[in-house]
């Protein structure tokens, strides 16, 4: 039973490490077309450090820990970590989200090393959609869909395909995507657009609502009418016809901030109790300061327990954070 509980009632044993700030793709929901000032490697934590903090954090009751970017494969030798958090713990739910670019010449290690699960990220099945909206080469949907065959046939099931639906860029391919679901035998999970890009574009407008979602693949493809998510932020919503599940993540039109279960550790070794947090806890700092492991769980508990209620996207009063979802970690 998790220690790391906050002053809502919840109770949180799930962890989100993000494992470099760099990324190969520009998707524009996240990031400007040159890039961004990336954070010197120094900042950066160490796998030494990642790993000392993930055991604190699993001693205190973490059972999931899913590695982020960025891009985490821009990180060399991500199996070399993978292999050290399952040595702290076997049964850690460990997974994966990635862009998929790496995907074909690495996913081998990654299963090899442990991995139990991955979610790859792709928001077009079009090429001049996919350079419209990731602004790179086109041709990568084919190779990224090569690699989502090879981490199925390595094992790291279930696979989940994230697709941030941008209205007027590729709500039209919403269908699309639950057919490819059904025949390759993934889970999509249609996002909404939430106000995390670095440029700050976000309009309301752009975001199409989660009902939306759900009725336009339902028109194509009939939808049975329970749903189940558990401490998922995604609500599951399965094949009238057995073949496979949707997901569809409303953060936007149907928070889900009541039942919130994570924490994030940003690649320079920050705390963050909500992506949208406009504050964040100098894990790192305390760390490399040569703090005793009592000190930095007392830390990680008192930060936990001020965990903000949820946030205000819907409201006057909202206010968006700083850093992009790159820099965050999704
Ligand atoms: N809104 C919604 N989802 C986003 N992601 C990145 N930026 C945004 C945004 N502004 C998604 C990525 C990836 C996951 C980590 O977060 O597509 O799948
Ligand atoms: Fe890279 Fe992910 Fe941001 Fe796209 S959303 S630019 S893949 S970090």
């Amino acid at each position: 039973m998790s220690r790391l509980k906050d002053t809502f009632g919840r109770t949180i044993d799930d962890l989100r490490i993000s494992l470099t700030d760099r990324c190969n793709f520009r998707c524009i929901y996240c990031m400007p077309a040159e890039g961004l000032p990336w954070l010197p490697r120094r900042e950066i934590l160490t796998y030494e450090e990642i790993l000392h903090l993930a055991r604190i954090f699993i001693g205190l009751g973490i059972h999931t820990i899913r590695l982020t970017g960025g891009e985490p494969l821009m990180r060399q030798d991500v199996e070399v970590l993978i292999a050290g958090l399952l040595r702290l713990d076997a049964t850690l739910d460990l997974s994966m989200t990635t862009n998929g670019f790496f995907l074909v010449e690495k996913v081998q290690r990654l299963a090899d090393a442990g991995l139990k699960r991955i979610n790859v990220s792709l928001d077009s099945l079009r090429p001049e959609r996919f350079e419209r909206m990731v602004r790179r080469d086109g041709q990568l949907v084919s190779k990224i869909l090569a690699g989502i065959r090879l981490a199925r046939e390595a094992g790291l099931n279930p696979i989940k395909l994230n697709c941030v639906i941008m209205r007027g860029y590729n709500d039209d391919e919403i269908a699309d995507f639950a057919r490819l679901g059904r025949e390759q035998d993934v889970q999509v999970r249609f996002i909404e657009y939430m106000p995390l890009d670095a440029q700050g574009r976000w309009t309301m407008d752009t975001v199409v609502p989660g009902a939306e979602i759900h009725a336009r693949v339902h028109a194509v493809y009939p939808l049975r009418s329970e749903q189940g998510n558990g401490s998922e932020p995604a609500t599951v919503h399965h094949f009238a016809d057995g073949r496979g599940s949707i997901g569809i993540i409303a953060s936007v039109s149907q928070p889900f901030c009541e039942s919130c279960n994570r924490v994030r550790i940003t690649a320079d070794g920050h705390l963050r109790t909500c992506l949208f947090s406009l504050t964040e806890h100098d894990l790192k700092g305390l760390l490399r300061s040569g703090a005793s492991d009592e000190d930095l769980a007392d830390f990680i508990i008192a930060t936990v327990w001020k965990k903000e209620a949820g946030h205000k996207i819907n409201q006057p009063d909202f206010v968006k954070p700083d850093r992009s979802m790159s820099a965050i970690g999704g």
